[in-house]
């Protein structure tokens, strides 16, 4: 089989297009014919060697995938050869074939096509849990989501919408604010010029925002905190901008504010039932309607690279899927 190789630590072009033995299943595992695999900030920092978990060299990235049950292990029950599903992998989805374990797969929706269930688990998945579990987003409550064009910006910005907040998008780019009208957001904000706060101080009237959903970080992180409404909750989701930002806990106190980390990776090991209820809630509105993935561009697994310099050249659009088999 074809398996997109990280064999050292570098950019999108060190990586290879190889053949290697397809893998045998072990117990309690699916091996799946993996149809389409999304793409998420994580693998450009995991092929970097920058990620706060990081898998033996060499591996395959790729944290996500869509596909079809073609073998079983010892142990598993509630799975037939032929089933389609999807599900987070940590890693090793860039490949035509993955062995996975079997409590990370769910059953995919008749009508779901393999490029847009490959993008569900992660980006859905870890807003959902920052806006249910962490932030308590509640109906009338506004939310303001920075990144709102990449993969999990786009995610807040319609699970806020979903469940009933007043949602302001802030991105670098009008196209990617566009993407978030589409989504619902009911007020934009183009943070290229460097006045996020200046910004939401006008479209809040002074006041602030409930919850703020920040995946770039940076100095942009200071700015949310500027921007907290009293009692409010900022939720630290990534630092896409490279930088890691220092809190400035004199605004926690003038704010009476809560800053709040979301790690989804880790809720799923520590709760795998909350997060499996949780992806049911998310399938369910994806089939509802209710929820739109968008995907903003889909790559052939040969242009793995270009894949991966779409998301660290700040260009993604919504979901990056690579096509694993077409
Ligand atoms: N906490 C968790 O459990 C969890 C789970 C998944 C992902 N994450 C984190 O969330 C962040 C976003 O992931 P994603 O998959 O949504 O990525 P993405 O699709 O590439 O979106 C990232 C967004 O960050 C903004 N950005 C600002 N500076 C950037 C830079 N130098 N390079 C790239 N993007 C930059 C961009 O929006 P603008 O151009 O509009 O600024 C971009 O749309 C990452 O830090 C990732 O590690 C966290």
């Amino acid at each position: 089989m074809r398996a997109v190789l990280c064999t050292h630590h570098g950019m999108p072009e060190d990586l290879s297009l190889s053949e290697i033995p397809d893998p045998v299943v072990g117990d309690g595992q699916l091996l799946i014919d993996v149809h389409a695999s999304s793409l998420n900030f994580p693998d450009v920092l995991m092929i970097q060697g920058k990620y706060q978990t990081q898998p033996p060299l060499p591996f395959s990235p790729g944290g996500e995938l869509a596909g079809v049950v073609a073998d079983i292990g010892a142990g598993v029950s509630g799975w037939n050869v032929g089933d389609r599903v999807f599900g987070g992998t940590g890693s090793g989805a860039f490949r035509e074939k993955a062995v996975v374990p079997a409590g990370a797969m769910r059953r995919m929706p008749d009508q779901m096509d393999f490029a847009t269930a490959s993008g569900l688990s992660t980006t859905y998945g870890t807003s959902y849990y920052a806006l249910k579990q962490r932030a308590d987003l509640k109906p009338g409550e506004t939310l303001l989501v920075t990144g709102a064009g990449g993969g999990v910006g786009i995610a807040a910005v319609e699970l806020g919408v979903a469940m009933g907040a007043w949602v302001i998008a802030a991105a670098s780019s009008d196209q990617k604010l566009e993407l978030a009208r589409a989504a619902g957001a009911a007020e934009l904000i183009n943070y290229g010029d460097g006045k996020l706060k200046d910004k939401v101080k006008v479209v809040t009237g002074g006041r602030g925002v409930d919850v703020i959903y920040d995946p770039v970080g940076g100095p942009m992180f200071d700015d949310c905190m500027r921007s907290i409404a009293w009692y409010g909750r900022v939720l630290v989701i990534g630092f896409a901008n490279g930088e890691i930002p220092k809190l400035p806990t004199n605004l926690v106190l003038l704010k009476s504010c809560q800053v709040i980390g979301v790690f989804y990776g880790a809720w799923t090991a520590r709760e795998p039932q909350g997060a499996a209820e949780n992806m049911r809630e998310i399938v369910a509105m994806c089939v509802s309607g209710k929820l739109r993935p968008s995907i903003g561009a889909i790559y052939p697994i040969t242009k793995y690279a270009e894949a991966l310099r779409c998301l660290m050249e700040r260009r993604a659009l919504g979901k990056v899927v690579l096509e694993i088999r077409p």
